[in-house]
């Protein structure tokens, strides 16, 4: 192995030739291949690495891949992956699953490959390159020198649908590998970073990452974290609470707690600005905007569009008044399946009937740009996408649980106000756009998708298009 992360990247010229056919298949299958619905055209290797030899038992490479297709909107190259593909003579009947395909082309003909995250070999070479951080061709894999790495931690891939493609080693570690891949400073390493530098420990530390350089650019590829063992997220618990009928506000309340633990340390270790009504405008616009292409997409939202309106024209109106808000780095994508419980009586017991709530998963919405997802905003961003969350979970089981979400929702703000000093209902004119805001776009999204679940956000519009909060 250590021969193996030490080998220079020399992936053949005629790699593309070999895996075109068998990817153009198989990346639209997978989860986390965001252009489903348009036609991949072809591909562009931006760096291919490998990292064990072709040829032999097993072969090797690390691949970020352009894939081709038609745009849209905008032009631009396409969207780049990261990929992990295994060669081999044959797959073993445990690795089937993982099949690409079999090579009838280029430099590999005769060949099998697959995706190799789910092979204990190729995952396990990972995992001791960020042990010994290696350097392999682009790829830099960089540890925090003062958290250890055990060797031969056995791999175990998360088979959970997600967005991205997860590992975890011996129940103490869990690498994330991003799949999507964009140049620049990627959140869900840069904030976790900063909250471990100010002790926050409400979100686990990265103890490993890896980078790509390529062409002056920095990419971030993975990040290395503890594994939190037998943590169950917001979202099961939460319904597991409502099966029984049973209330969730002490775990809201915690769950608010720990919010604002995260909000406070972010604000502490990243710069916070101030935003004047030119930022708040163009805010508004934006709220706006999506407001009339969604109404234009779903005729059901209609009626209430005039109600939707009327809170963004009030955060507007303030605005204008010269009202002004702070602005921070945020989490960006809060919801109840962003964070997890330790089991009760743990070595870290910190509050309410349960263990520790921990955040995870910095990277905010995948599909923004990462500019836009790296933005100071006001943190009633991510208090209103938990109250989304609550409201969800009470409308996902039958029967109902009468005021569960209010419930919670109240209990949250609560929490948050215990560790902040300041409640997020005080707020309830930005509180009110950015639900309205999430909520519109939860429409759309369920209108598209899942259609049996619109009137989960379509009650919501209704209470906010006649602007009760809670
Ligand atoms: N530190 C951890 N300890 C235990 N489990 C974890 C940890 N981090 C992540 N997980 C588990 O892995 C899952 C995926 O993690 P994460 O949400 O970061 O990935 P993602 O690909 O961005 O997912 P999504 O598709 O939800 O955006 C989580 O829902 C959780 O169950
Ligand atoms: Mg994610």
């Amino acid at each position: 192995m250590s021969e193996a992360v030490t080998r220079p990247a020399t992936a053949g010229p005629g790699l593309l030739a070999s895996l075109d056919p068998l990817l153009r298949e198989w990346l639209p299958r997978q989860r986390w291949f965001a252009g489903k619905g348009r036609p991949v055209t072809g591909f562009s290797l931006v760096a291919a690495t490998e990292l064990l030899p072709a040829g032999g038992k097993l072969g090797l490479y690390h691949l970020l891949v352009q894939v081709h297709q038609p745009l849209t909107h905008g032009t631009g190259p396409g969207d780049c992956y990261q990929l992990l593909i295994g060669e081999r003579e044959a797959l073993p009947p445990r690795l089937a699953p993982a099949l690409i395909g079999h090579v009838t082309e280029g430099p590999l003909t005769g060949r099998t490959v697959y995706e190799a995250l789910y092979d204990p070999r190729p995952a396990g070479l990972l995992l001791e390159a960020l042990r010994t951080r290696a350097r392999i061709g682009g790829l830099r894999f960089e540890r925090d020198p003062r958290q250890e790495v055990r060797s031969g931690l056995v791999p175990r891939a998360v088979t959970a649908e997600q967005s991205n493609s997860s590992v975890v080693y011996g129940d103490t570690f869990i690498l994330k590998l991003l799949r999507r891949i964009v140049p620049g400073v990627n959140p869900d390493l840069e904030l976790p970073l900063a909250l471990a530098r100010e002790g926050c420990p409400r979100v686990p530390a990265p103890t490993a990452w890896l980078l790509a350089e390529l062409s002056g650019q920095s990419y971030v590829l993975g990040v290395l974290q503890p594994y939190i063992q037998g943590a169950a997220d917001g979202w099961e618990l939460a319904l597991r609470e409502l099966a029984k009928g049973q209330d969730f506000a002490a775990e809201a309340r915690a769950l608010g707690r720990a919010t604002a633990e995260v909000h406070t340390a972010l604000a502490r270790a990243l710069p916070t600005v101030t935003l004047g009504h030119i930022q708040l405008r163009s805010m508004v616009d934006g709220m706006l905007e999506r407001l009339d292409a969604a109404a234009q997409a779903v005729p059901a939202l209609r009626t209430y569009a005039p109600g939707l309106r009327s809170a963004f024209q009030a955060l507007a109106d303030l605005a204008a008044e010269g009202h002004t808000w702070t602005a921070q780095r945020v989490h960006g994508d809060l919801h109840l399946g962003q964070c997890l419980r330790s089991p009760a009586g743990g070595p870290s017991h910190a509050f309410g009937s349960g263990g520790e709530w921990s955040l995870i998963d910095f990277e905010g919405e995948p599909a923004r740009p990462l500019a836009e997802r790296r933005m100071p905003q006001p943190t009633v961003r991510d208090v209103a996408g938990m109250l989304r969350s609550f409201d969800y979970a009470a409308h996902s089981v039958r029967p109902s649980v009468p005021g569960w979400a209010e419930s919670c929702r109240a209990a949250y703000c609560s929490g948050y106000a215990e560790i902040d000093g300041r409640d997020p209902r005080n707020d309830p004119v930005l509180l009110r756009a950015y639900e309205t805001d999430k909520a519109v776009y939860e429409v759309v999204y369920e209108a598209r998708h899942r259609p049996d679940w619109l009137p989960v956000p379509l009650s919501a519009v209704r209470r906010l298009a006649s602007s009760h909060l809670t």
